[in-house]
């Protein structure tokens, strides 16, 4: 049966056009405001103004390509109008770093050091004035950068195979949280490529950082997997017990979660230290019919042994498959994209974000695209898919804890003029109802229960239409609300030349939404200087809710 739809605060805004203008457009009545650009002081220190950082001036700027974002409430302060913005940088800004391209086989250590630099997180104070504009509070005592040069700890079942200090986290794509208020930041690469003298087992993990600096250091917490991290979302239930669900951004990856082991406290943060440090990671299979199970990745189970079969990318068609060795839960977290394999996993059409429903009614996860598929399953049902789709499932008893599911094809993207292209099944038209997207990325249902659509579709890219490309049929990057009802969809915002639309974080009333507008290629946000990729603020002229 169809869940009931969780609580609504209802919609309402004349959505924009597609359109390939180097501005963000947003609906009438709505204002955009650029909080934080790459070069922008964190840590007290010279901003960009226009010539190349030292290393040391780097370190303490906003970093590159914002991605993932998370806000936190600080006590004291109206929430609506001041907290703590987390943000992922996922790589760097080179254009005002340094001249030239950056390849890391022949880098000085200086550029080595700019580079890892812009990576990693920022964690800034941000206040409303009276005017309704955001700003950076500087000198704030939580503004501080995590970054490609700093240290980190690892724990979990791999921390063994780990160096003891490990330098930097890198590819922060996205994020997410926990409900004791950590952050957690999702790296989407399990090797450091800018500086590969640095072993590569120290990559690919969830790494938790408190961003009130009471818990630990930041820890790559290795019981959630390694792998080509995009988010983490949670689901708890009224005992306090918690899921995380994670995708593997890969051509293709599974879909996880991460169940603790036991309930964590709502009065006692330090209580909760350890709780991604104990519990068991599952993998996700759709079957055929439209149920589903999660199966365990641990040692001993489910074929995870010595001289286990991956089966490889089915999705390419007959693999020959390979023999992998799992001789303890160390190796099974560290090789956990075979282990995923292995235990039945079914490989998807590159998973990105992950979001759970307000009342825990549904899970959905965009699968951005794979035009590589050529085997289709009842879960990734185009060859040639490159326009992705979204996938809805619903836990038996709506519960975390729960190892079965039932799920459905919540809508294929692409356009209806695109049906005409390629073979039978390539580019099937979609059934958007409404305005139409390609390669959704980022995906979140917002406390009201509203479901938001943020694309990343590659520029040109190739739309399957020989006389139009990507860009023609969709305009830029967008994002979109999507009723979970009728499905239809409508176009909030379209960012600037050549940019990504990516995270998405709202004070509780929702009067302001910060979004991210990722490797912007024109001259935005400031006309005549570098393109910088930059949050911004979206909100009402006359203060009331988004979309309300
Ligand atoms: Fe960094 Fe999968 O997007
Ligand atoms: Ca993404
Ligand atoms: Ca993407
Ligand atoms: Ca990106």
């Amino acid at each position: 049966p169809t869940p009931t739809p969780p609580p609504s605060y209802g919609i309402n805004f004349a959505p924009v056009a597609a359109n390939m203008n180097d501005t963000v457009t947003v609906p009438t009545g709505y204002t955009v405001d650029v909080l934080l650009k790459a070069g922008d002081s964190i840590e007290s220190g010279t901003p960009y103004s226009g010539s190349f950082p030292t290393p040391a001036d780097a370190e303490k700027w906003a970093g590159g390509n914002h991605d993932g974002m998370e806000y936190f409430e600080l006590s004291g302060t109206d929430a609506n109008s001041g907290g703590l913005l987390a943000l992922n940088f996922e790589y760097p800004d080179f254009n005002i770093l340094m001249a030239g391209s950056y390849n890391a086989a022949t880098a000085t250590a200086d550029q080595k050091a700019l580079a890892l630099s812009a990576v990693g997180i920022g964690v800034v104070e941000v206040a409303k004035a009276s005017d309704g504009k955001w700003s950076v509070k500087s000198g704030s005592r939580f503004n501080k950068r995590y970054t490609g040069n700093s240290s980190y700890k690892a724990s979990g079942p791999a921390s063994g195979l780990l160096s003891p200090t490990i330098k930097g986290m890198l590819n922060n794509c996205a994020s997410g949280r926990t409900p004791w208020g950590t952050y957690l930041t999702c790296e989407e690469s399990t090797d450091n490529y800018l500086d590969p003298t640095q072993p590569e087992e120290n990559y690919g993990w969830v790494v938790e950082i408190d961003p009130y600096q009471e818990l630990d250091l930041p820890t790559k917490r290795t019981a959630l997997g390694r792998f080509d991290h995009e988010n983490t979302a949670y689901m708890a239930n009224s005992d306090s017990r918690v899921a995380f669900y994670m995708g593997h951004d890969g051509t293709p990856g599974c879909i996880y979660k991460f169940v603790c082991d036991r309930a964590y406290s709502s009065t006692n943060r330090a209580a909760n230290r350890d709780m991604l440090d104990n519990g068991t990671l599952y993998v996700a299979r759709f079957n055929a019919d439209g149920t589903g199970e999660w199966r365990a990745l641990v040692h001993g189970q489910n074929g995870l042994t010595v001289g286990a079969t991956d089966p490889g990318n089915v999705s390419q068609g007959p693999q020959t498959p390979a023999i992998v060795d799992f001789a303890n839960q160390a190796e099974v977290m560290v090789k956990c994209i075979s282990a995923a394999r292995v235990a039945g996993g079914t490989v998807m059409d590159r998973p990105e974000w992950i979001t759970v429903a307000p009342d825990n009614s549904a899970v959905f996860v965009t699968l951005t695209n794979n035009s590589g598929r050529k085997v289709t399953d009842a879960a990734n049902p185009r060859t040639t898919n490159r326009h992705g789709h979204i996938i809805k499932f619903k836990e038996a008893g709506n519960s975390p804890l729960a190892m079965t599911f039932n799920w459905e094809i919540f809508l294929l993207a692409g356009d209806p003029t695109l049906a005409n292209f390629g073979a039978a099944t390539d580019d099937l038209e979609g059934n958007i109802n409404g305005d139409t997207f390609s390669s959704p990325d980022g995906i979140r249902i917002d406390p009201k229960g509203r479901l938001w659509v943020q694309t990343d579709h590659s520029v040109p890219g190739s739309s399957g239409d020989s006389a139009r490309t990507i860009e023609q049929i969709f305009g830029q990057n967008a994002m979109f609300y999507i009723d979970q009802t009728t499905k239809k969809s409508m176009r909030f915002l379209v960012g600037p030349k050549g940019c990504e639309i990516t995270g998405l974080a709202y004070t509780p009333d929702l009067t302001n939404f910060f979004i991210n507008i990722q490797h912007p290629t024109g001259d935005w946000p400031i006309a005549g200087q570098q393109p910088r990729s930059s949050t911004i603020v979206v909100r009402r002229t006359d203060a009331k809710p988004v979309g309300n």
